[in-house]
């Protein structure tokens, strides 16, 4: 499929190089408003200056582009992907879908019209070991799930950027990949959230980049998530450390470590035992990207599409109101279910 790339900045290069090492995807355009930053994507992608433009309407209006692939900071998201929608493009976008929740619902309804596929790239779910842990929870090994508790302190300087100067940076920026996972491994929604949020004395981020959140799931089930990229130290990696419970057991991942305990009677543990993360044949984006083309050439619905992909970014809104205002607060509420409705 011929794509064009917006925002070639330090992801966006990563992902110039997995759309060129695709085999079913060419770049016909590379969208920046750097130029340092197109001559960077120009060279890994091998094209000409021709292939350039600082506006997507260029880029639009001389390319036969059939797809996007969306890599700016999160702000940006809404403007790139609706314009691409509406010409008639497919979509992928980075996360989070966006920054506000109007962004959010403005895209999943030009989705919805459009009918083209719009999918956000949570390449967290095709981690290695992260599927693996998926996979264990939907064969029913540890039956169901009933408390999580979700650890994701990794001191992270970014060194200047959007994410430095967001309000609650973990959160709208990175909560997403986790809160997305929970909802995927569990097969549960999410009904409530309350928590608190914080800036430890020495962060160099502007807003709160600690905080501490709870989760009520449509069973009843509880998640606990504590997070900081302001901790000193790395505690746990960009996964975060989890223990995920269910009634005949437990499955907990550690810095890469993912141990599978049988609890089949009340909280005495018969069996014990490490388990290797499954070798994938593509992973992360490269897997995204396959699942992409394959839905958008056999007409069959991806997963993460921004339908589905609205759901876990409710999450984050909430926990914003929740932080914001001390509250225990509904992650759907009423405006959300009539969307919802509505798609
Ligand atoms: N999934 C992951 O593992 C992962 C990792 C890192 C970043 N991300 C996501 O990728 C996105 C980009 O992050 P980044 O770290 O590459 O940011 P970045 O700041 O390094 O790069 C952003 C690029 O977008 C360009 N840009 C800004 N506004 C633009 C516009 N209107 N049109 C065209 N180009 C524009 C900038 O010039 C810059 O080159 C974010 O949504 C982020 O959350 C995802």
């Amino acid at each position: 499929m011929r794509v064009i790339q917006v925002g070639a900045g330090v992801h966006g290069l990563r992902w110039t190089q997995w759309l060129t090492d695709f085999p079913k995807t060419e770049i016909v355009g590379l969208v920046d408003v750097s130029d340092e930053a197109l001559t960077a994507a120009r060279k890994i992608a091998k094209c000409g200056t021709d292939a350039c433009f600082s506006t997507l309407d260029q880029a639009i209006k001389n390319t036969n582009a059939e797809m996007l692939v969306c890599v700016t900071p999160p702000e940006y998201h809404k403007a790139t992907i609706i314009k691409a929608l509406k010409a008639g493009l497919h979509v992928i976008s980075e996360k989070p879908m966006a920054d506000t929740i109007s962004s959010c619902k403005a895209i999943v309804k030009t989705a919805s019209e459009t009918r083209r596929r719009c999918v956000i790239s949570q390449n967290f779910r095709y981690r290695p070991a992260m599927y693996t842990i998926a996979e264990l929870i939907h064969k029913g090994k540890i039956g169901e799930i009933g408390q999580i508790k979700v650890d994701f302190y990794l001191g992270f300087d970014f060194g200047g950027g959007f994410r430095h100067e967001m309000e609650y940076p973990v959160i709208v920026d990175m909560a997403i990949h986790h809160f997305d996972y929970m909802r995927y491994i569990t097969g549960l929604e999410p009904v409530t959230v309350q928590g608190v949020a914080w800036n430890p004395k020495w962060s160099n981020y502007q807003g709160d980049c600690s905080s501490s959140l709870i989760f009520e799931m449509s069973n009843g089930a509880r998640i606990l998530y504590n997070a900081s990229w302001g901790a000193k130290g790395q505690f746990s990696d960009w996964n975060g450390n989890w223990q995920i419970e269910g009634d005949k057991g437990t499955v907990t991942y550690e810095n890469g470590h993912i141990r599978l305990y049988s609890v089949p009677k009340l909280y005495k543990v018969k069996t014990e035992k490490e388990i290797a993360p499954k070798k994938m044949t593509r992973e992360e984006q490269m897997l995204v990207l396959d699942n992409f083309i394959r839905a958008v050439t056999y007409g069959i619905v991806p997963e993460c599409e921004v339908f589905d992909n609205i759901k876990s970014m409710a999450m984050v809104f909430a926990a914003l109101k929740a932080v914001k205002t001390g509250k225990k607060v509904p992650v759907i509420d009423k405006a959300f279910a009539d969307l919802l409705s509505t798609l």
